[in-house]
């Protein structure tokens, strides 16, 4: 089939590719020159493990193609995937400007029918209220049929979770959509859930505030774990070995951050309110995830008094592992934090450092976590990068002016680094935790 992708961002290019890998011919469009430029040239914006090859593989066979050209998009075939950014505006309301531009330009454009498909991330009823956006700057009476198609793909796993989904959602109001899009993803063989428009758009929003709920629930565990002298890794696991539960997404740690579980939520939130409902435990999700997000700090200050003139060394800056995309990184907030308490710092990431070096130049940024550790007197270990694991500890230890290390996402053996010499600080597994790993 012929797919036209509106918005090569993240969400774009691994559709796009991954349409492209399944045999359909793709197009995939955005605005800025520059990203397009760049793809042509057979290199990717963004760090996403499996990517770039997926892409080269299929533009040198001729099944993926770039451009800027919003009319040579919605031309290129009857399916429409829509694929641009829903920011969020300063009170939690999801910014649909982009959206809003590309309807109108469909609206304007179009000649004959065509599937339009939201693949953003937009509030319930968006849909409604696209179609009308086409409408308004449509020529004649034209057909055309709205979709909702939403994504549900990790940052760093995005390829995997393309190709092997859990679900896939289908939110059409006609046979015809509903068809073409069973057709399209015949070839991934997964479970199919066709739903409304509504709940497909609903179903996303509700999928990232359950998961978002799940680790604020286990934040909250922990708490009470560190002053009982509970294991909230033990805890979590028994908790989630029930079935009805589930392990996923119960790893307790220093908060999620992101582009989508901070601003999904903050829209959930705010369109409950603009429908009159009071989601007060979505608010207290966040709630709990804003005090989690400091805990680092928090626990620092108490250590070592004060952390003005203190040297803080930082393990992993992007938002979670294997992504070089810092939106929403607990790492950056602790360390703008750090440098307001008149800290310095040394971090490390695998990837994300010049990403993070226009973001906040003035600290040093460490050729290896070694580097980073050296003269520290404390260690966050703030994104659980596999590299984190191989260390040579005794060596870190030995580079310290005290070997203190806060693992913010229970990351390292507690057993190990106590033994080490190391003052470990887990999340809701200390101060007993000798006792309960060695069990
Ligand atoms: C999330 C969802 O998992 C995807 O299903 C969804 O498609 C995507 O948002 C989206 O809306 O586009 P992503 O933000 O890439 O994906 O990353 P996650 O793996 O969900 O992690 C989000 C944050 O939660 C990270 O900061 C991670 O460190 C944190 N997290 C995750 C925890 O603190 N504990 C956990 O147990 C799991």
């Amino acid at each position: 089939m012929k797919i036209s992708i509106i918005g090569s961002g993240y969400v774009g290019l691994v559709t796009g590719a991954c349409f492209a890998e399944l045999g359909h011919q793709v197009l995939c469009m955005d605005d800025n020159p520059q990203k397009i430029a760049f793809l042509n040239t057979g290199k990717v914006p963004i760090y996403e493990p499996g990517l770039e090859p997926l892409i080269k593989a299929n533009a040198e066979e001729g099944r993926l193609l770039f451009s800027t050209n919003i009319q040579e998009a919605i031309n290129y075939s009857d399916l429409i995937f829509i694929c641009v950014g829903t920011p969020p505006k300063e009170n939690g309301e999801t910014d649909l400007s982009a959206i809003e531009v590309v309807g109108k330009r469909i609206g304007e454009t179009i000649k004959s029918y065509k599937l339009i498909v939201e693949k953003s991330t937009v509030p319930v009823e968006t849909a409604k209220w696209l179609e009308k956006t086409i409408r308004t700057s449509l020529r004649g009476t034209l057909e055309f049929d709205l979709a909702s198609n939403p994504e549900f793909l990790r940052e760093g796993n995005a390829i995997h979770d393309f190709m092997h989904p859990d679900r896939i959602v289908l939110g059409v109001s006609s046979e015809r959509a509903g068809s073409t899009l069973v057709k399209l993803y015949e070839p991934l063989n997964a479970p199919l859930l066709m739903t409304d428009i509504e709940s497909a758009e609903l179903i996303k929003h509700a999928s990232n505030a359950f998961l978002a709920m799940k680790i604020s629930f286990i934040n909250a565990v922990a708490e009470v774990c560190e002053k009982t002298g509970a294991d909230v890794m033990k805890v979590a696991k028994g908790v989630g070995l029930d079935a009805r539960i589930g392990t996923a997404f119960l790893n307790a740690g220093i908060g999620y951050g992101g582009a989508c579980f901070p601003k999904d939520l903050d829209a959930f939130i705010h369109l409950a309110s603009e429908l009159d409902i009071d989601f007060k435990l979505l608010k207290s999700v966040k709630e709990i995830n804003d005090r989690q997000r400091t805990l680092s700090l928090t626990k620092l200050k108490k250590l070592l008094s004060s952390l003005s003139q203190k040297q803080i060394g930082i393990w992993g800056l992007s938002f979670k592992p294997h992504t070089d995309d810092l939106r929403g990184a607990v790492a950056l907030s602790t360390i703008q934090a750090l440098l307001r308490e008149g800290a310095s710092v040394r971090a490390y990431d695998p990837v994300a450092m010049e990403n993070a070096k226009s973001q906040i130049p003035s600290i040093y940024y460490a050729k290896d976590p070694y580097d980073a550790a050296t003269g520290c007197d404390a260690v966050i270990l703030a994104t659980e990068w596999p590299i984190f694991k191989q260390l040579n500890f005794l060596t870190v230890k030995k580079s310290m002016r005290r070997p203190i290390l806060f693992d913010g996402r229970n990351f390292l053996n507690p057993l190990r680094m106590i033994d080490l010499g190391f003052e470990y600080h887990g999340v809701g597994r200390t101060p007993l935790a000798r006792m309960n790993a060695a069990l």
